[in-house]
């Protein structure tokens, strides 16, 4: 007997993490996909998907006791089974920018059927991020209305954002900075935050525990990725500034901005602007929430606005280099939206490449050394594939460098000089020594100009 048995609807990176570190610690949990492979896979303890450590835990959890964790294709057996259930669906973004819900509405019905058949107190606990409103008005509401239940008496109610990052998600669930409750009543919170006590131990001492209504604990999840793409919009902002006068360089005024005690200096690296599964989906879903209520907002349309600007930028420090990009042979280093992960979703690449097409480059050949895959399904024949640095530089007009990968960091102007065509260069996030590498080629990059 476990002294919780949770049940974790969804086994994206959110869910699956939770669930793989809530069974490390003894605690039983169902998780439920409605794809075959996915659960069958989950169920031998292996990772369906990649993720720093996720893997070895999850395969330390089968040795010792399988029953750990297991995946269930039945939602409703799920919830049945267990005391808790935490929706952790994706929340993807529509075509008109706005949130879909859909996932977490199918799922909120399944756990009203379930409710419908169960005696016992139940909690359901969204994890998802989701606009203001969602956790009360729709997935309260649908639970209500199938099991014919009440909220606050037969079944709680919690809203519990997830701020972990994709890279460290383990490490991130292990050690949270602090952990947000949102509550429809008193009694769903404190069973909760009980939970974490259990599942943290000491680990908690350092980790604030804050507890507020459904909606703000929706809304913080917002002013978290907000601030940090703000804070890229506005790094980038300067780099445009630095720009405007020679020898001024942002890395620099970035770092003594960052300095200060109110502030700190991450997020605040210029280059070609954010992308990946959240900061773009997030700040949009945010901003379309706030039009449906007749609010515009200014701020977060000058941060997409200045996000997309990036990627044609970067576009037009390479034709300044080779003067007309028509017919030209052009290098991405780099696909993915960050380092570490294949993650092509919402990638600077794909405005960058857009953009030079737009310009009639001749040929776009792009190396990644994780993202080959995922951006042949993004990119198709747009673009062609190297297989290595060298390869992709080879007869190159010129390279731009879109993601600062480790291994890219190493690489010396003699290469890019022996491969490329022309020596032209445009450094999209500030990863080569700038005196070095103008003096080697023809060198631009961004958040700095030469006198
Ligand atoms: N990934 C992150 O770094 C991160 C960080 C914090 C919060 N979040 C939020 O957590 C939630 C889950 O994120 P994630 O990255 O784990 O999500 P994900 O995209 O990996 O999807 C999670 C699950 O949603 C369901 N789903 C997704 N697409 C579906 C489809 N087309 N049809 C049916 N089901 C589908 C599946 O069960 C899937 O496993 C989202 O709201 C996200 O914004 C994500």
């Amino acid at each position: 007997m476990y002294k919780y048995k949770i049940s974790i609807l969804g086994t994206g990176f959110i869910g699956l993490c939770s669930a793989a570190c809530f069974a490390q610690k003894d605690i039983g949990v169902l998780a439920s996909t409605h794809n075959e492979k996915k659960a069958e896979m989950i169920n031998d303890g292996v990772a369906p998907f990649y993720e720093e450590g996720l893997e070895g835990i999850m395969k330390e959890v089968n040795q010792k006791n399988p029953d750990l964790l297991q995946c269930t294709l039945n939602q409703e057996k799920a919830v049945l089974e267990t005391d808790i259930s935490m929706i952790t669906q994706g929340t993807p973004m529509r075509d008109d920018k706005s949130i879909k819900l859909d996932y977490i509405e199918s799922t909120a019905k399944e756990i009203g059927q379930a409710l419908k058949k169960k005696d016992s107190y139940h909690l359901v606990v969204v994890r998802s991020t989701v606009v203001p409103g969602t956790t009360r008005d729709l997935v309260g509401r649908i639970i209500t209305e199938i099991s014919g239940k009440e909220p606050g008496k037969d079944f709680g109610l919690c809203m519990q954002p997830e701020f972990l990052a994709e890279g460290r998600s383990i490490e991130d669930t292990l050690h949270p900075d602090r952990i947000v409750i949102g509550e429809f009543d008193k009694k769903s919170g404190d069973i909760l935050e009980e939970f974490y006590q259990y599942f943290y131990g000491d680990h908690l001492e350092n980790c604030p525990i804050l507890r507020m209504n459904l909606e703000s604990a929706e809304l913080v999840k917002y002013g978290n990725n907000c601030l940090l793409a703000t804070k890229i919009s506005y790094a980038n902002e300067f780099a445009n500034f630095a720009e405007l006068v020679p020898n001024v360089d942002v890395v620099q005024v970035m770092k003594g901005v960052g300095l200060d005690y109110r502030l700190n200096h991450r997020f605040l690296g210029a280059g070609v602007g954010f992308g990946g599964s959240c900061f773009p989906k997030d700040v949009n879903a945010i901003k379309a929430w706030a039009e449906t209520k007749g609010y515009k907002p200014r701020l977060l349309d000058a941060v997409l606005g200045i996000n997309d600007d990036q990627a044609i930028h970067v576009v037009d420090l390479a034709e300044e280099l080779v003067n007309d990009l028509k017919g030209k042979r052009i290098t991405l280093l780099g696909l993915a939206f960050k380092p570490g992960t294949d993650d092509m979703r919402q990638a600077p690449s794909i405005r960058i490449v857009n953009e030079l097409r737009k310009r009639d480059v001749g040929e776009i050949i792009g190396y990644d050394p994780e993202a080959k895959e995922t951006a042949r399904e993004v990119f198709g024949n747009q673009i062609n594939y190297a297989d290595s640095v060298e390869e992709a530089l080879k007869g190159s007009d010129c390279a731009i460098l879109v993601t600062d990968w480790e291994d890219f960091k190493t690489i010396t102007p003699e290469t890019f000089k022996e491969n490329l065509n022309n020596p032209n260069l445009v450094d999209g996030r500030r990863i080569f020594p700038f005196d070095e590498f103008s003096a080697k080629l023809n060198f631009k990059a961004i958040g700095r100009i030469k006198l």
